[in-house]
């Protein structure tokens, strides 16, 4: 039996207690807990013993970084997305990589759902009114517009988009969605299924949920924004780079769409003097998604989970797969 305590796991940054303490005890356990960056030397060091890499925040994993660390058998990402890494060269050195599917679904629903809601209500607007001692003047914030019978439009619908559904429905809203394929349970789902174009054009609310690829860089562009509504909402929850920035920073201002909630931008961190800041018609949030304490100490303890598994050499309980 592989002796685990003989293995060496280093992480990129401060591991949550739960998975600090599964994997201090398990495996000899590298990792900077006084929080912040690890120092790139010392990190270096640690890559070229270790044989896991718990991987938490967006260090990019490619055949550069897999050179400095020749022994890893497997990379546990703590989280869902999973773009920092290089999946077909970890593939090639024979490395399983692991990500946190499932835990987040209903933290990152929850606030894509909020983000919706502030979108049409304006309570971050609102309270950015108040706090400059505005109260008093209606004008400038305007009136809000009613979820009930306004249409959904959700690009991407994976397991977070159809944790939004019921959300949505609960509040009266009507759902259609765009996938590369088209899913089986649509009907039970109680949504329909719209091009992409058509989506843009029908919806008042736009929520991306798509993953990140080469395919979804980029495809909230000018073109994009431009067939939305003057009225729409555009949510994204997903990841900054399938939008352009520049593209929703001239829709914004300009008027071509109403509003837009955001958890995710290009670039993060977002500089506090940023175009898009100037704008009032955004709610910007620090990619919070799936930051509540139950999430993510599950989060954590699925990585540990998957470096565990990997060490052993026993497939995953997350694995990525590489996909077509
Ligand atoms: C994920 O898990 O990919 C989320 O974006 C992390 O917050």
């Amino acid at each position: 039996m592989t002796d685990l305590k003989k293995m060496t796991v280093a992480a990129s940054g401060k591991l949550r207690q739960v998975a600090y303490d599964i994997l201090n005890e398990q495996t000899r356990l590298l990792s900077w807990q006084q929080g912040g960056k690890v120092p790139q030397e010392q990190f270096d060091s640690w890559l070229a013993e270790a044989e896991g890499l718990y991987s938490i925040g967006n260090i990019k994993v490619d055949e550069a970084f897999l050179a400095k660390a020749p022994k890893l058998k497997v990379i546990a990402q703590a989280s869902v997305g999973y773009d920092n890494i290089d999946i077909a060269a970890c593939s090639a050195h024979g490395i399983a990589v692991g990500n946190t599917p499932g835990v987040l679904v209903d933290a990152v629903a929850d606030l894509a759902y909020g983000l919706i809601l502030d979108s049409a209500r304006s309570i971050a607007r609102g309270w950015r009114h108040v706090e400059s001692g505005k109260w008093g003047e209606r004008k400038g914030l305007g009136f809000g517009v009613d979820l009930a019978g306004k249409t959904l439009g959700i690009v991407g619908l994976g397991d977070i988009g159809s944790a939004v559904v019921p959300r949505a429905q609960a509040s009266k809203m009507k759902v259609i969605y765009n996938n590369r394929h088209r899913r089986a349970d649509e009907a039970a789902l109680g949504i329909s299924y719209a091009g992409f174009d058509d989506l843009l054009q029908t919806a008042d609310f736009v929520l991306v949920t798509v993953n990140l690829t080469p395919a979804t860089a980029g495809m909230f562009n000018e073109e994009a924004f431009a067939k939305m509504k003057p009225t729409a909402r555009f949510i994204n929850i997903s990841r900054g780079r399938v939008v352009e920035t520049q593209a929703l920073y001239e829709a914004l201002r300009s008027g071509q769409i109403a509003y837009a909630a955001i958890d995710v931008v290009e670039p993060e961190p977002l500089p506090g003097d940023h175009p898009l800041l100037t704008l009032s018609n955004i709610t910007v949030t620090p990619h919070i998604a799936a930051s509540t304490v139950e999430t993510r100490d599950a989060m954590a303890k699925l990585a540990a989970a998957n470096i565990l598994a990997g060490l052993a050499g026993d497939p995953l309980p997350a694995q990525v797969q590489i996909k077509d």
